[in-house]
């Protein structure tokens, strides 16, 4: 089994340091602080090819593989996992499921914008009533012969504002259950569509998080991705890929807070010595070191099944699920080994232990990711 990373591979690691380290490092206390959408940053990030990692260069993307976009997720994430979301949602749940599962004009008319960054995309599956159990989409889309009468509510979507382009799972027939769900793209602008109310959230204070309204809004069949009824499978298949992504910005924020928590280490003094001489410390780092290696293993094994084709549904799941469980674990103890200083803005760990949290919750909660695992391993 080979672990090597290709050149081009740590090319790409290494552009996405110095991005995150030049460009998103200078700012990201501020921009937490006043939940300001890193903007101007997320334009260089298109610039950079990081918001179409996959896409064929046809379509607008880079054409890198997903062992590639695990290593940029990581680097970026380790220093503002507000701008890693959006680069994961729009690289996996957008651009992704539409090259993935778009037509050619669909394709030419919304991907190779999205892939280049000139524009940003988002998913809408998540309901008030509609959270872990997916199935029960209240949104409804009628369908009206040439296009879709949308109505309903999405909540807690990223990229909410700043998108242009939306991914909206809806119910057209509701006697099918999860059979009887379409996946619409819907345009800001289209007539009775409302952004609402931005959510005031714990972490990723930088992510635009929105509730979305949709009132009568016709939305074209030939903005209908797949077949009439594909709308769950489209979104279920996204979300595997998504995992990877999520997953690995769980791991960027745990790689994050452990090199911080090392320079810490070793230059603050107590009991006439650098605390990095501690073993109590040191124990910390060892099992910091230990978890984060084991969570990027699972990261680049999910994305390699991926780029393999194989099957990577349950290695998404168990990366996402392991490599939360490290973020939010080694940021409590990144802001322990800083003490006092843990605890306040300027050492960036509070932050970053503040941002852990939500990779346990979104695009599946863990609770989530072992139904997913357990049900592969039961079905045979
Ligand atoms: N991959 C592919 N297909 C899957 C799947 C997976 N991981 N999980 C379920 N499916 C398919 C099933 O095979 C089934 O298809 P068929 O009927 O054709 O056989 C169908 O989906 C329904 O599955 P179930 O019968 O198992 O439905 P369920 O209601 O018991 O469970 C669930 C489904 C797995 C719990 C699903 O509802 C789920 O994944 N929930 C979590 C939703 C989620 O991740 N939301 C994240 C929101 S997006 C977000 O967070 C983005 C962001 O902002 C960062």
């Amino acid at each position: 089994m080979k672990f090597d990373l290709t050149e081009e591979q740590l090319a790409v690691r290494d552009a996405a340091r110095d991005f995150a380290q030049n460009e998103l490092l200078p700012g990201v206390i501020e921009r937490d602080e006043h939940q300001k959408f890193p903007a101007e940053q997320v334009k260089m990030m298109g610039e950079l090819g990081f918001m179409g990692m996959m896409v064929d260069p046809k379509y607008g993307g880079s054409g890198m593989d997903s062992v590639s976009y695990v290593l940029a997720m990581e680097e970026i994430s380790k220093i503002d996992a507000s701008a890693s979301v959006c680069m994961s949602v729009n690289n996996s749940l957008v651009c992704w499921g539409l090259e993935k599962y778009g037509n050619e004009e669909q394709k030419q008319k919304y991907l190779t914008r999205l892939a280049k960054g000139e524009i940003i995309g988002a998913f809408c599956l998540s309901e008030p009533e509609a959270g872990s159990d997916a199935t029960s989409q209240r949104t409804t889309a009628e369908d009206k012969g040439d296009y879709y009468l949308l109505n309903g509510t999405k909540n807690w979507i990223t990229n909410g504002n700043s998108a242009s382009v939306y991914i909206v799972m809806a119910q057209t027939d509701a006697s099918k259950a999860h059979k009887g769900i379409n996946a619409l793209i819907v345009e800001k602008g289209m007539e009775g569509f409302v952004v609402g109310k931005k959510e005031n959230k714990l972490g990723i204070r930088g992510s635009d998080t929105h509730s979305l309204m949709f009132q009568d809004v016709k939305v074209p069949k030939a903005n209908r991705i797949g077949d009439d009824g594909f709308g769950f499978s489209f979104a279920m298949s996204t979300l595997n890929g998504g995992r990877i992504g999520i997953a690995s910005q769980a791991l960027g924020i745990a790689s994050g807070a452990m090199e911080l928590s090392i320079a810490y280490a070793k230059e603050r003094k107590a009991f006439g010595k650098s605390i990095a001489e501690h073993q109590a410390i040191q124990f910390k780092l060892a099992d910091m070191a230990t978890e984060i290696e084991a969570a990027r293993l699972l990261c680049l094994r999910a994305a390699q099944l991926k780029d393999q084709k194989a099957d990577f549904s349950q290695a998404s799941a168990m990366a996402k699920l392991f490599a939360s469980d490290v973020a939010m674990k080694t940021t409590v103890e990144a802001v322990q080994i800083h003490g006092g200083y843990g605890y306040v803005k300027e050492y960036h760990v509070e932050r970053l232990m503040r941002d852990a949290k939500i990779t346990q919750i979104y695009e599946g909660t863990s609770e989530i990711q072992k139904i997913v695992i357990s049900r592969g391993l039961l079905k045979n």
